[in-house]
């Protein structure tokens, strides 16, 4: 008889901690005293002028992040929820528009929309890689319909050649939202341009980061220097700055500081290293994983690479004999307590469906009256609404965090002995723990 499981007293598997992330080296250090001794912290004038595009970190940082993957243009933001609301802002969104989203993501990719007086409308998710599903964004059109935020989620890019069909026949922008996706590829192209304009969050959980922060990205002349009017207090230029009308015509500060940017560029140099460990990790835990009835490790679409900022799994609760959140809770038991989200082996689902957040059930995202929801009444935010997101919510999907630098497969070693030995006790867990199932 194996041991018992830690749920149950035994003894768990792991008694030291995964590895914390450790992201800042000697090169970011170097670069932050250069800023320091310089005395230039911001190299930007909300004006016409030199200062317009930011002192100079600023631009070796956007050169070099354009530079390393083909993009024509790169425009750092301080976070990436402002680069997603510059990007609506640069595609034309305004009031009475309405923006197709996912709601299976973090809260900003549909958010951005009401910034500019639209209203997010949300399409299901494919229920493989969890991004936006071409068939219900098509289905989700309307005359109304200005964009679509297409979001890479946990680092799969989305389906975007369907999404690009979705979008041409009915003449709208797409804005791809690869906050965790970066140096993800789609038909070998890096996401971030393949519509209109998209970008990356450099907050602190991504790949790699400057504390926060954002880049945009695109091959877009007239989107760029849209970017960069609405980035930087655009309002204040002269009539004469050579930009096109059809956009708003004001800004705000969504600048990123010299120091964050001298720490980006550092950071810029260790991605493809952190993202091939990531990916040998990855390919790693589903082999092992691989066999495990109701254990379901995650499929990379034809011609895609992952970036594997989370590793999903679809779990099956009636295969295995036990709800979610006892398995998580078994598996959890066998390693050390996590200090933290990226130390954790294991997490029961990802965000709830956004349309059940408080701002679209009650319509009312301004202090006073229902605008812009009022402008389309007929969009739906009811329960039952994308069946596929709220089911992988609630009931089948599992994240990994720890599928990253600087885990080594021996550490993931430890996972997969762990849900072995869940999963060989399944009947005991569920009899001693677990809660009569409906
Ligand atoms: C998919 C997605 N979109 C948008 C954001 C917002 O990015 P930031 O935190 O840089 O504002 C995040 C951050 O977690 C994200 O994961």
């Amino acid at each position: 008889m194996t041991s018992l499981p830690a749920i149950l007293g035994g003894v768990p598997i792991r008694r030291t901690p995964f590895p914390p992330r450790r992201t800042m080296g000697t090169e970011e250090r170097a670069a932050v005293l250069a800023v320091l001794d310089s005395d230039c912290l911001s190299g930007f004038i909300g004006a016409a002028g030199e200062g317009f595009l930011g002192g100079p970190q600023v631009r070796a940082f956007e050169s070099a992040w354009a530079d390393q993957y083909g993009f024509r243009h790169a425009v750092s933001v301080n976070s990436w929820t402002s680069g997603l609301v510059a990007a609506l802002g640069a595609v034309g969104v305004g009031p009475g528009d309405e923006v197709i989203c996912s709601p299976f993501t973090m809260s900003a990719s549909a958010t951005c929309a009401l910034f500019w007086g639209a209203v997010p409308v949300f399409a299901d998710i494919d229920p493989v890689t969890f991004c936006l599903d071409p068939a219900s964004v098509a289905a989700k059109c309307s005359p109304r319909t200005r964009a679509i935020v297409v979001v890479h989620l946990f680092g799969h890019p989305a389906d975007m050649d369907g999404i690009l069909a979705v979008a041409r026949r009915a003449n709208i922008a797409v804005v791809e939202d690869a906050a965790q996706a970066p140096g993800a590829r789609y038909h070998g192209q890096p996401v971030g341009a393949l519509g209109a304009c998209g970008g990356f969050s450099l907050n602190y959980h991504k790949h790699i980061h400057t504390g926060e922060g954002g880049m945009l990205v695109t091959q877009d002349d007239a989107i760029a220097k849209r970017l960069q009017l609405i980035r930087n207090h655009g309002e204040n230029l002269p009539d004469h700055w050579p930009i096109d009308t059809d956009t708003c015509l004001f800004g705000g500060n969504y600048r990123l500081t010299e120091l964050q940017a001298a720490i980006g560029i550092a950071q810029l140099q260790r991605l493809e290293g952190l993202l091939a460990h990531r990916q040998a990790l990855a390919t790693y835990l589903s082999a092992q994983l691989s066999g495990y009835p109701g254990i379901v490790p995650p499929v990379v679409a034809e011609d895609c690479t992952h970036s594997w900022y989370v590793y999903p799994i679809r779990y099956d609760a009636e295969t295995v004999g036990l709800s979610r959140s006892l398995f998580v809770q078994a598996v959890n038991a066998e390693l050390p307590l996590p200090h933290d989200f990226e130390a954790t082996a294991l997490v029961g689902g990802y965000v709830r469906p956004l349309y059940l957040n408080r701002v679209y059930q009650e319509r009312r995202a301004f202090a006073h009256g229902h605008f812009p929801f009022d402008r389309s009444p007929l969009v739906s935010y009811e329960a039952g609404l994308c069946p596929v997101a709220e089911r992988m919510s609630e009931r089948e999907l599992l994240l990994c965090p720890i599928v990253r630098e600087p885990l080594c497969t021996h550490d993931l070693d430890d996972l997969v002995a762990a849900i072995d030995r869940v999963l060989t006790h399944a009947p005991m867990i569920q009899t001693q723990v677990g809660v009569p199932r409906a």
